[in-house]
């Protein structure tokens, strides 16, 4: 039930009630006081007449009396009645004459004899004479000629019937008058005590909406004013704490969005509340995150296992995830279990890290097999050597494959040595102005002859005075790999063209050769250490993968860049290119 209804209800209940009570209470006093009127009016009427009777001047003349008692009945509006000490009517207001005499003996009537023994009597009968009852009041004449005779008045109750109707009539006007004014009264009371709890009520029901701005008037000045005054004081506290909570939470989400690693949040129900750009980029899951279990987001059964398996608060597991769509990628994963329930897991991108791994792995594999090779046969041929001292001849034959395999070594480890310089950190080439057409001139003088024997052309061309800020010595050595891989590579009649030239932003050295060029699926990867396209021939032709490599980082450590161009069976294409 509304509090307005309810103070109504108690107020009309309260009103009905007192003005029930009040009316009942009235309505039996102004009968008693209506009654009251009458008798005393009756007493006054009897004790007049009786007075009168004992003034009587003159003789007992009962024609007197009655004519006398007539007059005195109709000022009086009664009926009076007088009787002898014995009884008989002497005179009465309603019989005259023979009437009179024809009434019978009045001392019975319990009026007259109480009146007649006492002084005073009275008494209520019904008279059949008017069809009404009547009060009856005697009173005894004391002195005079009339001495013992009973003087009665009587009157119709039914005036005190009318009186009391007519009270009645009033009262209950009254009554009415007085529900109307207690319904409009508890009208108005139940409004202006139930406006201030309806205020508070709309505050909180804005409040509960999410309507922080949302605040009571009351100013009744009374208790509920002072409710109002704490639940705004409230809200405002509240109003700052939200902000100050939405702030730190913007924080934390920017500090998230912003980390290079992916992170993920799990809830109690193992679904995930929470990740951040870098997880998504990671894992493109297709759509929302949020909301999905780990697998259905990941589609990596190594991360949502751990995900899903770190339950305890401050557990901690560390797990390495691999990738292999959108992008090949190796990540640690570290998951913690939170106190909430769920796990935050998050995912750092050692991909490179394992590659690094990787390639020093493969490079001492690679550097160990490609030096296990020629020692394996200088250590055979060292023992044939020691078995064949009395031949002259095999010992120089011996002596020659020794050599060459020597030579072999010593040119692989020259090669990693000014590889690993290359590559360590702070290394910077030692820049000169070197003349580019005096640079391929020497290039030409030491392998002209080689190229020939192979029968092969050998060509160069430099634009005239084509000049760069280079080391001269790696320069040379990244032109020397180009063309000395051309004459090894390169079937015979065929030719190689050395040139320089003016690009725009720098200088361009290339050597050309009209060969069988280089498969597409290998040219991607013709610059990585120790990689090589036959392996079995350039084994045999003694190349161990390195000179490109070299030829690579030469270029970067000038700023520049190596370009391959070639197209099976026609040829290939390499080009320096140094910034000016
Ligand atoms: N001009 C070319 N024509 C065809 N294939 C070539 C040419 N240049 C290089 N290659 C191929 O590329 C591979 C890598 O060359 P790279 O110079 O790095 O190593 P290598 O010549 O085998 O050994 P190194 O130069 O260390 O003695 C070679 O093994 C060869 O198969
Ligand atoms: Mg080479």
């Amino acid at each position: 039930m509304r509090i307005r209804s309810r103070i109504f209800g108690t107020y009309l209940a309260l009103g009905v009630a007192l003005i029930g009570m009040t009316g009942a209470m009235l309505y039996d006093t102004v009968g008693d006081e209506a009654l009251a009127g009458v008798e005393s009016r009756v007493e006054t009427g009897a004790r007049v007449v009786a007075a009168s009777l004992e003034g009587w001047e003159g003789g007992p003349d009962e024609a007197r009396l009655d004519a006398g008692v007539d007059a005195l009945a109709a000022a009086a509006d009664a009926r009076i009645t007088v009787v002898s000490a014995g009884g008989r009517v002497l005179a009465d207001s309603e019989f005259d004459g023979r009437a009179l005499a024809a009434l019978d003996n009045h001392a019975g009537r319990a009026e007259i004899r109480a009146a007649a023994a006492s002084g005073g009597g009275e008494s209520v009968r019904y008279s059949r004479s008017i069809d009404a009852d009547l009060l009856y009041r005697a009173v005894r004449v004391e002195s005079g000629p009339w001495d013992g005779a009973v003087a009665r008045m009587a009157v119709p109750l039914t005036r005190v019937s009318a009186a009391q109707a007519h009270a009645r009539r009033e009262l209950l006007t009254a009554l009415l008058a007085g529900l109307v004014l207690t319904v409009i009264a508890g009208t108005l009371l139940a409004r202006y005590l139930s406006a201030p709890i309806r205020e508070l009520q709309g505050m909180a029901r804005r409040l509960t909406e999410g309507d922080l701005a949302a605040r009571a008037r009351v100013d009744t000045g009374d208790e509920l004013a002072d409710l109002a005054m704490g639940l705004n004081a409230a809200a405002a506290a509240l109003t700052e704490q939200m902000a100050r909570t939405r702030a730190e939470r913007d924080q934390l989400v920017a500090v998230v969005e912003g980390m290079a690693e992916g992170v993920v949040v799990t809830g109690p129900d193992g679904r995930i509340a929470m990740s951040n750009t870098a997880l998504r980029s990671m894992f493109s899951p297709g759509g929302p995150v949020e909301g999905r279990t780990p697998i259905e987001a990941l589609r990596n059964p190594e991360a949502a296992d751990a995900l899903d398996e770190t339950s305890a608060p401050g557990q901690v597991v560390v797990r390495e995830v691999r990738l292999t769509w959108p992008v090949e990628r190796v990540l640690a994963l570290h998951v913690t279990g939170l106190a909430a329930g769920g796990a935050v897991g998050v995912f750092h991108d050692v991909t490179s890290r394992k590659r690094v791994e990787e390639v020093r792995r493969d490079f001492v594999a690679n550097v160990s097999h490609e030096l296990q090779t020629p020692l394996t046969t200088l250590v055979g041929y060292g023992e044939a050597l020691a078995d064949s001292v009395a031949d002259p001849v095999r010992v120089r034959e011996i002596a020659v494959v020794i050599r060459r395999q020597s030579a072999r070594m010593s040119a692989l480890v020259r090669d990693l040595l000014d590889l690993s310089r290359l590559e360590s950190e702070g290394f910077t080439p030692e820049l000169e102005v070197v003349e580019i057409e005096s640079l391929v001139r020497e290039l030409s003088e030491s392998w002209a002859g080689a190229a020939r024997e192979k029968g092969l052309d050998f060509e160069t061309g430099v634009e005239p005075a084509l000049s760069a800020r280079a080391d001269r010595r790696l320069l040379y050595q990244a032109l020397e790999n180009l063309v000395e891989n051309a004459i090894r590579y390169v079937p015979k009649g065929r030719r190689v063209r050395v040139e320089g030239r003016r690009v725009p932003g720098g200088i361009e050295l290339s050597v050309a050769d009209d060969g069988e060029g280089i498969p597409r699926e290998d040219q991607a990867r013709i610059f990585e250490r120790f990689y090589r396209v036959e392996k079995g021939r350039a084994r045999a032709g003694g190349g161990t993968g390195l000179g490109l490599a070299i030829v690579k980082h030469v270029a970067e450590a000038h700023g520049g860049r190596v370009e391959l161009e070639s197209a099976p069976g026609r040829g290939a294409t390499f080009r320096i290119r140094l910034p000016e």
